[in-house]
Parts: structure tokens; sequence; C-alpha cells
């Protein structure tokens, strides 16, 4: 097993750098330093760390306010810190704002990843053993048809501003690991779901309409088909990597769950009905067919039999425990979704997060 050593998570207050960073101090057997470096943007949220802050900032847990693209301010932490693992979670993440305005994109995913692995490879030049693990995504293998699955070993073929960003930056870790001999590794994972989750993506957004008893708002015919994973799940099967993969690896994460957003919507009314007691009838007649999104994809599906095979790891939460446990979050925390539909946690950043 190899040790993870002090971690500098990147976009540790975003939806899975939160549940990764939640993961790492419920590990009796870790306990080494946790550096959070987020910029925070609009999908950044101090709050969903703020527990981590109060019980061990300044000892355990150190928070940065900083931009991945600031090389020397990076430096200075990887060598403050004596961080061994960087896991590099930091990115625009949301496919319909790529589309609309493509510019941060670009600085963040491809500039912010080029300087995090300079970084990186000055600090490191003399310790081989620290590691370098890129958080990717799915859509950089593309778009499939009613049939087949991603593999590790699918050709990359992007199409979106979201997606081609992201595959750059797999390519720069790829490169990096080739021409420095740096320790990479790297994952490719499908639609996660859970907790802390921006409510632009689909699923809390949906919670939230119907709270509200608003339009779901169903892109196209709604055919379009996603892998589903439970959060906890991903971030389990990081950690996984992180302590038992082989340097210079590329591993799929999948849920084993298509479902077409339509099938996706239906069962998340009988969840979301069934937790709160209403009927389903008026839920659905909440459906709304809206234009579609350009260039839509239209299916992905991941073969992770991989990282089953050779580390056991296989998803653990099914689609219904994770939309029940999702529904009760969203709807347990109306100080969260309260914060962000007035803009107050973005107050609250200022107040508190104007230096580390
Ligand atoms: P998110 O949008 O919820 O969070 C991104 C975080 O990065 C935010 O906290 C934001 O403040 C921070 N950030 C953005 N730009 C930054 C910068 N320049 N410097 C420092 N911090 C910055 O994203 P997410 O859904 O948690 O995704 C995390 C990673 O996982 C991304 O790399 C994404 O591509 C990948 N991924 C996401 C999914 C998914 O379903 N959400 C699936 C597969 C892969
Ligand atoms: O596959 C992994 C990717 O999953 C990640 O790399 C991305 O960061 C993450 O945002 C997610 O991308 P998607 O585009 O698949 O997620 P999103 O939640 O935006 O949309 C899921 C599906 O639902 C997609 O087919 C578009 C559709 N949709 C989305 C929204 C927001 C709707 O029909 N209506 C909506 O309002």
């Amino acid at each position: 097993m190899r040790a993870r050593g002090n971690i500098l998570v990147t976009g540790g207050c975003g939806f899975i750098g939160t549940a990764f960073l939640h993961h790492l101090f419920s590990l009796e057997e870790y306990g080494g330093t946790v550096v959070n470096v987020d910029k925070l943007t609009y999908a950044g949220n101090p709050l969903n760390v703020e527990q981590l802050r109060r019980d061990h900032g300044g000892r355990r847990y150190h928070f940065y306010r900083e931009d991945i693209t600031n090389t020397p301010k990076i430096m200075e932490i990887l060598e403050k810190h004596q961080i061994q693992t960087i896991v590099h979670f930091a990115a625009e993440s949301h496919v319909d704002r790529s589309i609309v305005a493509p510019t941060s994109f670009i600085e963040t995913n491809i500039m912010g990843t080029f300087s995090l692995l300079e970084a990186a490879k000055a600090v490191w030049a003399n310790d081989p053993q620290g590691r370098f693990h890129h958080i990717s995504t799915d859509e950089v293998f593309g778009s499939l048809g009613a049939q087949g699955v991603f593999t590790e070993k699918t050709p990359y073929d992007p199409k979106s501003p979201y997606s081609a960003s992201k595959a750059s930056s797999d390519h720069l870790v790829r490169a990096y690991a080739h021409t420095y001999g740096m320790n990479t590794t790297l994952s490719n994972c499908s639609n996660n779901y859970g907790p802390w989750q921006f409510p632009e993506k689909l699923l809390p957004l949906m919670i939230l309409n119907m709270q509200h008893k608003k339009p779901l708002p169903v892109y196209g015919d709604g055919s379009n088909v996603r892998d589903w994973l439970y959060v906890m799940d991903h971030v389990k099967a990081i950690d996984l990597i992180l302590t038992h993969a082989k340097r210079n690896t590329t591993w799929n994460i999948g849920g084993d769950c298509e479902r077409s957003n339509l099938e996706l919507l239906s069962t998340l009314i009988k969840v979301y009905a069934s937790y709160t007691g209403e009927a389903e009838e008026p839920l659905r007649d909440l459906i709304t067919f809206v234009r579609d999104r350009p260039g839509h994809d239209f299916r992905y599906a991941i073969d992770h039999s991989l990282l089953t095979t050779e580390h056991g790891w296989t998803p653990q939460v099914s689609l219904e425990k994770g939309l029940w446990e999702t529904v009760r979050w969203y709807l347990e925390n109306p100080d969260w979704i309260e914060s962000i539909k007035t803009g107050a946690y973005k107050n609250w950043i200022e107040a508190n997060y104007t230096g580390r």
C-alpha cells in the first residue's frame, strides 16, 4: 500500500472535492495534513467544509483561497506543507456554461492543470514518490450510440468546450509522466450525484424545482443516457487509486447505472414523493420539454472492470438509496440552499476568506 502522506486537494470546496475531504477525515488510519486550495468561484462553497475547519483548522486542515494558475504560490504551499500527494479536482465543470462562456474552462482546466504540473515538477524534482492524481471525466471519450462502453483504451473524442478542456488536461498529465518521469495517476468518472452539488446540475436542480413546484426542464426528448454514481462511491475509488494503483496508470470509474434522463427523473419523482408523502402525478405534470443542449452527447457508459478486477472496487450505493440520501440532504439543508440563492455565501467568503 502506498502511503498518502500530506495531501493537497484542489477544488475542495466544490461538490466532489468536498466529499473527498469528508472521506479523508473519516478515515481512522489516516493522520496526515490536508491542504485545500480553492479559488472559490460561484461553485465553491466554504460552508461545505466549515465543520472540518472547526474541528481541524490550523492543525491537520489548511485552506488557501488561491487560483491554481498561480504557480509560485502553489510551489510555496507544496513546500511549506511537505505535500506528497496532489488530488486535482479544481475545474470549471458545467457543460452548459462551457457552451456560452468557454474562456474560464480553458484558463482553469488547461492552464490551471499545466500550472499545477509545473509546480509539482519543480518541487518534486528530487522526490519520485510525489504522486499527482488527476480527476477527469468520461466525457473526454465523446458520445456513444445505443451500444458500446468506454474503456481505458477508448480513443479521445471530446465534443464540448468543457470536455475538450478536460481532454487537454488529461493529455498534459500523461505528457508530464512520459517526458519528465512524473508520478501520476488519472481517473475518468461518469456522472456523480449526492450532497453539496451546485444546483445548476440536473439532479439538484430537479429536486429544488419539485420542492417549489416549478417546471422540470428536460432537454430535447429526454432520451440522452448518463451513467450515475453516488459521490461517496467515487471518492472511495479515488482513495483506492491513491493508495494502491501503480504510477502512470489510468482508471475508469462508473456506476453500472445507465438511465435516460426521463427514466432518471421518473425514479427521482418516485423517491421524492415517497420522502415527502406527496402524490407523484402532480410532480410528473411539472416535466417540461425544453430546447436541447447544442451538441448534446447522446450516451455515456463506463466499463470499470479494470478497477474492479485489479483493486476490487464496485459501486455500493444503489440509485434508489443514493437518490433518497440526496433528496433528504437537499430538503434538510435549507440554509445551504438559501445561502446560494441569496448569494449570502459569497458575502461570507468575503468576510472570512479574503486571505487564507
Ligand atoms: P464543482 O464545479 O462542483 O467544483 C469545482 C471547484 O473548483 C469549486 O470549488 C471551484 O471554486 C474550484 N475552482 C474552479 N476554478 C478554480 C481555480 N482556477 N483555482 C482553484 N479552484 C478553482 O466541480 P465537481 O463537480 O466537484 O467536479 C470536480 C472534478 O471532477 C472536475 O475536475 C470535474 O471535471 C470532474 N468530474 C466531475 C463529475 C461530476 O459528475 N460532477 C464527473 C466526472 C468528473
Ligand atoms: O459525465 C460526467 C460529467 O457529468 C462531468 O464531467 C460534468 O462535470 C458534470 O456536470 C456532468 O455533465 P452532464 O452534462 O452530463 O451533467 P448535467 O447535470 O448538466 O446534465 C445531465 C443530463 O441532463 C444531460 O443529458 C443534460 C440533461 N439536462 C441537464 C440540465 C441541467 C436536462 O435535461 N435538463 C437540465 O436542466
